[in-house]
């Protein structure tokens, strides 16, 4: 497995546990009758989906799509050269970001520039990442008899 798709896994393993960590402790608080801010689930579910799923999507698929050396020769086919360091600081830093400044935005602590800033980071993360993966999606480029 080439490095960046392991810095994806691994940060993918990270959130998890923080997710559930979040989540578990949600479901602590919510037994005993505390309560808890409702944005708290909001985050607990981005670090949950973005945070794991996305980031293993992420590291799976660059790791494992069909290669196209062709357009990518200097990676082996897989991407160009710095688009997956690119692409995991705007999607992790736009999810801290958000999880941060968001159960603060209601109060004022925060500028509202932070929630739109960390969300224009996640969305281009996720443009940049499509479109290099473009390339590889496609099938063998020697089938064999039968296969498409
Ligand atoms: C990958 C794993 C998980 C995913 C994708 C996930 C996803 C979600 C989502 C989408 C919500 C709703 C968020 C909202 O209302 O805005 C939520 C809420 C919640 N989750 Fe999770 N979750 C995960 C794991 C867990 C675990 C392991 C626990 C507890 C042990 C947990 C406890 C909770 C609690 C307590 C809430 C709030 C429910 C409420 O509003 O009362 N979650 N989660």
């Amino acid at each position: 497995m080439p490095r960046e798709s392991r810095l994806f896994v691994k940060t993918s393993l990270v959130a998890i546990v923080v997710a559930f960590g979040a989540g578990g402790t949600m479901a602590i608080m919510k037994a005993l009758g505390w309560g808890f801010p409702d944005v708290w689930a909001t985050e607990h579910a981005h670090i949950a989906f973005v945070g794991w799923l996305v980031n293993l999507v992420i590291g799976i698929a660059w790791w494992m799509l069909p290669l196209n050396r062709e357009r990518f020769p200097s990676t082996a086919g897989r991407y160009p050269p710095n688009a997956p360091y690119v692409v995991w600081w705007l999607l992790n830093a736009g999810l801290c970001l958000r999880v941060v400044s968001e159960p603060y935005l209601a109060l004022g602590i925060v500028p509202r520039a932070a929630l739109i800033v960390a969300s224009c980071a996640q969305a281009l993360a996720i443009v940049v990442f499509a479109v290099t993966v473009w390339a590889r999606v496609r099938g063998p480029s020697h089938p064999a008899k039968g296969v498409r």
